[in-house]
């Protein structure tokens, strides 16, 4: 029995439920499509002022009615909507967040973890792991945030900073009220994207400053970011390269950063926080 890795607490007692366990998780491909496809095709959307049957959907949309309807039964089947009889659907709980600009959306998540860059890496992640190295390195022909800083895929860097403010949506708030920033008065977001998780931060405690760094192409979406909020006086950003130096702070928080990385590349970025950090800095990993 694990807390941490619930596959391991599965007993393997029964043959056919091990077989229908194991095309559960292979079908999560379907599911994430069904995914992608509500929040592609906006049905969140068009579904949040009241339950509309497939073909509304489709003439909304511009979409294949037929598939339309074969997607919005697929997505009743794992909960994203609820069929209302009469060939209508309605928007669960769940569904709602593939809507967008809702609070705690999850659209920009969904489209860029399903879209084009990251589902044709996934397909070569065996090979990645037999030799060693990204899976991006061979559909892509370079490691994924290279590719994000490429001026034609600006479009989906953007979604994919859009994406990791929805999932920052998820955890900032309890990270913040976990936070002590006693005796703190600068703060750098290493790898902060559009900063989501400093800003929070300064908002709840108005004695610190705070900073961004990230790739110079994503620091813009940062500073748009706290002048939205009203913290662009306590809030800079800077383009940079956390493999080279970070700027001196008393706290350096790291947020989804070190997953991406090797234990060599990890703890070339970790010293480059303690050697800038100032006395008694700490550094917190979420
Ligand atoms: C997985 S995202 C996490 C973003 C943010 N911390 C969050 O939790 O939402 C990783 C971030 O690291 C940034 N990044 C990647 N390589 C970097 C580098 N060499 N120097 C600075 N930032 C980098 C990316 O642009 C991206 O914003």
């Amino acid at each position: 029995m694990s807390d941490n890795n619930p596959g391991t607490d599965v007993p393997s007692s029964d043959p056919a439920a091990d077989a229908a366990a194991v095309f559960d998780l292979l079908i999560g491909l379907v599911r994430a499509q069904t995914l992608r496809g509500v929040a592609a095709l906006h049905i969140a959307d068009h579904l949040s002022d009241g339950a509309m049957t497939a073909e509304e959907v489709a003439e909304r949309e511009g979409s294949h009615p037929q598939a339309t309807y074969r997607l919005m039964r697929a997505a009743s089947s794992i909960g994203l909507l609820s069929y209302e009889g009469d060939r209508r659907f309605g928007l669960t709980g769940r569904g709602r967040l593939l809507s967008s600009g809702v609070p705690g959306s999850m659209r920009s998540l969904v489209l860029a973890q399903t879209g084009q860059a990251l589902w044709q890496s996934w397909a070569t992640f065996s090979e990645a792991v037999r030799e060693g190295r990204t899976q991006t390195e061979k559909v892509l022909g370079m490691e994924i945030f290279e590719y994000y800083a490429q001026p034609e895929n600006a479009e989906e860097a953007a979604l994919f900073a859009q994406a990791m403010g929805d999932l920052s949506g998820l955890v900032t708030q309890g990270a913040v009220a976990g936070l002590s920033t006693a005796g703190v008065s600068t703060v750098v977001d290493v790898g902060g994207s559009n900063g989501d998780f400093v800003l929070a931060l300064l908002e709840a405690d108005p004695s610190l400053s705070g900073q961004v760094l990230d790739l110079p192409h994503v620091v813009e979406a940062a500073r748009g970011e706290a002048d939205k909020r009203g913290l662009s006086g306590r809030f800079s950003a800077v383009g940079g390269d956390f493999f080279v130096e970070v700027p001196p702070a008393d706290l350096y928080l790291l947020k989804t950063i070190l997953h991406d990385w090797d234990d060599d590349q990890c703890t070339t970025i970790l010293r480059n926080c303690r050697s800038a950090m100032r006395e008694g800095g700490r550094a917190v990993v979420v």
